[in-house]
């Protein structure tokens, strides 16, 4: 893999185990994606989303972070409330979605069996992160979506984990420029469980929208 790849490529083969999940994948279902997913990239944006990985039947099918899956019906609605995105989202990822001051980008490019990467793959793929965060030169707002994306974000930075600690609605200045939100994954599991409420993640985006105007 060459350094200068922004993503990783289309064969990528830091993480044995996401590499045969993803052979696997590719024989049982041709048409999908079956690859890292790209972010989706503004590079021009105030904020920027982490996801935790691509799901299989989403994601990892369609080719975009968050489309096709139940966390993505959330994030894309509730984007659109806040004014971060225009056009209408589809499914399948044919429609005309654009983010507005916004990107999203997953911690882990590849996904994983039972939707978990291990350690190790989330530490060979955060040299994607880091520059997914350095391409985006206005940045003042990280929102990380999960415990997993939270401590990739940190690490990113080379920060000490045991000064950010993780929690809904946790507020975490990283350096003059940037500050990193907590917020719940949007996942079918916590809404069921009504760990992440739509009320909760709302506030998240009401405050980010507070902190972008400043
Ligand atoms: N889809 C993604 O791309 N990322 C997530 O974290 C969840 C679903």
């Amino acid at each position: 893999m060459s350094n200068k790849l922004k993503e990783p490529s289309r064969n990528c083969s830091r993480c044995s185990r996401l590499k045969k999940f993803r052979i696997e994948n590719r024989k049982k279902y041709p048409s999908w994606f079956n690859a890292p997913v790209p972010s989706i990239l503004n590079n021009n944006s105030e904020l920027l989303i982490v996801g935790l990985a691509p799901g299989v039947t989403g994601a990892n099918r369609t080719g975009r972070p968050f489309t096709g899956d139940h966390a993505g019906l959330i994030l894309f609605s509730t984007l659109k409330k806040f004014g971060f995105s225009r056009g209408f989202y589809k499914e399948n990822g044919f429609d005309s979605l654009e983010l507005d001051n916004c990107s999203i980008t997953n911690a882990v490019r590849c996904v994983p069996p039972k939707n978990l990467p291990n350690t190790s793959e989330i530490k060979n793929c955060e040299i994607f992160l880091q520059k997914t965060i350095n391409e985006h030169k206005n940045l003042k707002l990280i929102i990380a979506l999960g415990l997993i994306s939270h401590k990739s974000i940190v690490s990113s930075f080379g920060f000490k984990q045991k000064d950010f600690k993780f929690g809904h609605k946790n507020k975490h200045r990283i350096n003059q420029n940037i500050t990193l939100i907590d917020s719940y994954h949007c996942s079918r599991y916590n809404t069921n469980t009504r760990r992440l409420t739509q009320d909760m993640f709302d506030e998240i985006f009401r405050e980010t929208k507070i902190a972008l105007k400043n």
